[in-house]
């Protein structure tokens, strides 16, 4: 048999949340409910169902493999040059190309922070990159740039953060990231995930954006898989210097971005109407999501303020026990063992309706 190498024999597949076919198909349940993955309960923009009902006639031909019209339209809406913008499936992907293209296994180090989101470790250790992580309290779940600074050292070539973090749904301000970044040797790369960044309302708040200017080594990776509703499509990208951009171009497979998801990309971005209302609501069930929350107070619940569109939640027994009851009743959260948060679940928030099942299933689960 072949043998595997190191990095990939110790590594753990990472563990998305269970889809509802598979739920309904093991528990013989029926109308289950997702609150596991993130993703927007709205559904698609209109436009962009539109946009891929016509793409849908062109799957014979290839997409155009340098994604041109996707790339200049973001390109536009960020108001940067076209260069600077890399397209991919998936941020995840995205993440995967900078790892592959700046990184040298069993040599270069990466950084992150404790509770980053768990694709980081997985893509570096897969690469075979041994990476440094700084320690976060699980009590305000701050994540601080200072001791991140002090944990740089001569092998450290990456620094990975997002910001708003998912699973904390904590964020960082911008006068720390600013100086952060400021701070930063130049010849470590730094990127700044920033999947839900829509979502956020806090003024302290900035996207690495509008402080990319005055840095070379700072990239920043977003996606249309959350508050644009097509993770089902697949589409992410990177904003970040031309001349680094363009060594990560070099990297990736010619059509790693589909027609579908270029085409519905393209219209999302376009449909500012969309986006204001699945932000409104998010806003508006996220808070009912914490108000019924907070009434668990008593009984060892805590919700972790959120910028995002779910929220971490302290459970007083283990989180897989209330997510093994919580399937039964066909309400799929996420357990947080995986990130060492044994004590704690994910709750995507979803729609109205789905957050008043999720608050029934787990108020009477904790109150047994
Ligand atoms: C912080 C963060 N970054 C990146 C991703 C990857 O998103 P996608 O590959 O769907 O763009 C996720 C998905 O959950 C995420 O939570």
């Amino acid at each position: 048999m072949p043998t595997v190498i190191e990095s990939i024999e110790s590594l753990k597949a990472y563990q998305p949340g269970k889809p509802i076919s598979e739920l309904e198909r093991e528990f013989g349940v029926t109308n289950a409910i997702k609150l596991a993955s993130n993703e927007n309960p709205l559904g698609p923009s209109p436009k962009a169902k539109e946009a891929i009902q016509t793409a849908a006639n062109l799957v014979h031909l290839y997409p155009d493999g340098a994604a041109f019209e996707l790339r200049e339209t973001i390109a536009n809406f960020h108001n940067v040059e076209m260069e600077a913008v890399l397209t991919g499936n998936g941020s995840n992907e995205v993440l995967n190309l900078i790892a592959r293209t700046f990184l040298k296994p069993g040599k270069d180090r990466g950084l992150m922070f404790q509770y980053a989101f768990i694709a980081y470790p997985i893509i570096l250790k897969a690469f075979g990159v041994a990476f440094d992580v700084v320690k976060v309290s699980d009590q305000d779940f701050e994540q601080s740039l200072d001791k991140m600074y002090d944990a740089i050292h001569e092998d450290t070539k990456l620094i990975c953060i997002a910001n708003p973090n998912n699973p904390t749904g904590t964020f960082i301000k911008k006068d720390a990231l600013r100086k952060f970044l400021e701070s930063v040797p130049e010849d470590i790369l730094v990127v700044i995930d920033e999947a839900y960044v829509e979502f956020i309302d806090d003024p302290s708040f900035s996207s690495a954006l509008d402080l990319r200017a005055t840095r070379e080594n700072l990239i920043i990776t977003r996606t249309f898989s959350k508050c644009y509703a097509l993770a089902g499509l697949r589409v992410g990208y990177a904003v970040g210097p031309p001349k680094l951009i363009d060594y990560v171009n070099r990297v990736r497979e010619p059509f790693n971005c589909n027609l579908i998801a270029q085409a519905a990309a393209i219209a999302s971005l376009g449909d500012r109407e969309f986006v204001a209302r699945s932000v409104a609501q998010n806003t508006e069930v996220r808070a009912e999501l914490i108000e019924g929350l907070e009434k668990l107070a008593a009984n060892g619940v805590q919700a972790i303020p959120s910028q995002t569109n779910f929220v971490l939640v302290r459970t007083p027994r283990p989180g897989v026990e209330i997510y093994d009851a919580l399937l039964r009743l066909g309400v799929i959260v996420r357990p947080l063992k995986g990130y060492g948060l044994e004590y704690f679940l994910r709750v995507s928030v979803g729609s109205h309706h789905e957050n008043q099942r999720f608050l029934k299933a787990f108020s009477d689960e904790i109150r047994r």
